[in-house]
């Protein structure tokens, strides 16, 4: 078994924080979730309470890391999504390493229910995808056309493995899902989850608010290899790999 790594996170530099989180394979799906110490994914319909500056460090960090973002229409909404963009540090760190200064924003939506007027579009600074299944209007579709790529897979409900397929042909390969909790379901549920990150924050919540993954229940659960843990203020920054065969 590799070793975990047990940091203070107030003691790694940036270029450390990028290095923790280096993906194993060009072709990786990472998720990233903040959840509270008894598991509620939300307070007060948000997962802004939950997190903090250690949390949105690594967070703005796995942003950078990536080729395309995606995130679900509940996210988008209720956290009120705009478009994607990074510091001048992180644009940097993109170009150092020949990537493109921020990354494409991928919007996942079962019915293409979006509104194009919408800032996450019309302010885009690289043409956005949305991903819905190909059930959805055609009207709603042709109108996001006009500002973004749509992706339509799957009959009624989105295919999320044609979806990864398509995200890749066109050369996007570093996936970071910022969720929600029901895009997450479905991931979990197709056995397509590489990483998770998640930051377990000190507080208690109580009954009432999602967890990180909802949805259909899921027969598909894995076990995951603990890479490390950073601490900070009393979170814990989680990072879960899928296992091998042979851990
Ligand atoms: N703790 C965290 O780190 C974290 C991270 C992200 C989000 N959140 C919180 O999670 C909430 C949003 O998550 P969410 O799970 O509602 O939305 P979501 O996962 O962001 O997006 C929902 C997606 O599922 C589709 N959908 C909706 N109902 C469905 C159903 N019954 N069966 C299949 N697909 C369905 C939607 O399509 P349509 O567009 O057609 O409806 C959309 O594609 C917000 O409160 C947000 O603050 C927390």
């Amino acid at each position: 078994m590799p070793e975990v790594l047990y940091r203070r996170l107030d003691e790694l530099s940036d270029a450390e924080v990028y290095e923790a989180y280096e993906p194993p394979e060009p072709d990786w799906l990472r998720v990233n979730f903040v959840a509270s110490a008894d598991g509620a994914a939300t307070l007060g319909g948000l997962s802004g309470p939950l997190s903090g500056a250690a949390d949105k460090r690594v967070f703005k960090a796995l942003r950078a890391r990536c080729d395309v973002l995606v995130a679900g229409s509940g996210t988008v909404l209720a956290e009120r999504y705009r478009e994607l963009r990074l510091s001048r540090e992180r644009v940097r760190w993109r170009l150092e390493r020949g990537l493109p200064e921020v990354p494409v924003m991928a919007v996942l939506s079962r019915s293409a229910g979006l509104d194009p007027d919408a800032p996450l579009f019309t302010e885009a600074p690289r043409r956005p995808i949305v991903i819905c299944s190909g059930a959805s209007s055609e009207d709603q579709m042709a109108s996001l056309r006009e500002v973004a790529d749509v992706i339509a897979v799957g009959a009624g409900a989105i295919d999320y493995r044609a979806a990864l397929a398509a995200l890749r042909e066109r050369g996007l390969r570093q996936v970071l899902c910022e969720g929600g909790p029901t895009v997450l379901g479905h991931l979990i549920a197709e056995d397509m989850v590489d990483e998770l990150d998640v930051t377990v924050s000190p507080m208690l919540v109580g009954a009432g608010p999602i967890r990180i993954a909802e949805g259909p229940a899921s027969e598909a659960a894995r076990r995951m290899r603990l890479h490390h843990v950073f601490e900070a203020e009393g979170n814990l920054i989680l990072r879960y790999l899928r296992g091998s065969s042979n851990d």
